[in-house]
């Protein structure tokens, strides 16, 4: 195992059985509808690609890419990295995150894609930190909770490493904390990576 790596917080079966039920409760929610996808990149690719798989409905994807932005903090002003292909008036938008933190991304992202008069929106995530939450967002589908640990693995990364292991793992703080110290990850990870 690397030695950044301390533990494996989630399986590779426990994802598994995360995206089934998922895939199933969207399925009943929205049946009789067409659903798109947006999938945020980059975090988001490897949960979508399973998620999308246990949905039986008649489904489009499109991807979109945002930056945090911040000074030193951040904000949450999301800015677009790579707008939506498609025009989304009139869709039932389903947002597909990878993890869910301070949720300022997934608020804005939420509002701007408001404004472009989708016939609803709702969002997934893959993974919720619900101790972080610095702004209110109710999220529709949660895969897990996980406690306030910074993880990596399943499309998720450290400087843009570790999206593809295939397990969910813990990195070790002391050996991370110059990268990532728990209260500055997610702005260094922004600023240095640029897209999420
Ligand atoms: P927030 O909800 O606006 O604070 O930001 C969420 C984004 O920060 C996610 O989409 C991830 O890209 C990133 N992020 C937050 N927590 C973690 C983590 O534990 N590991 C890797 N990326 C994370
Ligand atoms: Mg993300």
């Amino acid at each position: 195992m690397d030695a950044e790596i301390t533990k494996i917080l989630v399986s590779k079966e426990e994802i598994a059985e995360m995206c089934s039920r998922l895939g199933k409760e969207i399925t009943e929610d929205y049946r009789g509808k067409q659903v798109i996808l947006i999938c945020v990149l980059k975090g988001a690719f490897v949960f979508l690609a399973d998620l999308i798989r246990e949905i039986d409905l008649p489904c489009e994807v499109d991807f979109m890419s945002v930056s945090s932005y911040s000074g030193k903090h951040s904000t949450g002003v999301v800015k677009i990295i790579k707008d939506l292909d498609t025009n989304i008036t009139g869709k039932h938008v389903l947002i597909v995150e990878d993890i869910v933190d301070s949720g300022l991304t997934l608020k804005h992202l939420r509002d701007l894609l408001d404004t472009r008069n989708p016939a609803s929106i709702r969002i997934c995530t893959a993974f919720d930190k619900p101790d972080r939450r610095k702004v209110e967002i109710f999220v529709d589908y949660i895969g897990m909770e996980i406690p306030d640990e910074f993880i990596v693995g399943y499309g998720l990364d450290l400087d843009q490493r570790y999206r593809n292991l295939p397990e969910v793992a813990v990195l070790n703080p002391e050996l991370t904390n110059a990268e990532a110290g728990p209260e500055v990850e997610k702005d260094e990870v922004s600023e240095l990576g640029g897209q999420e």
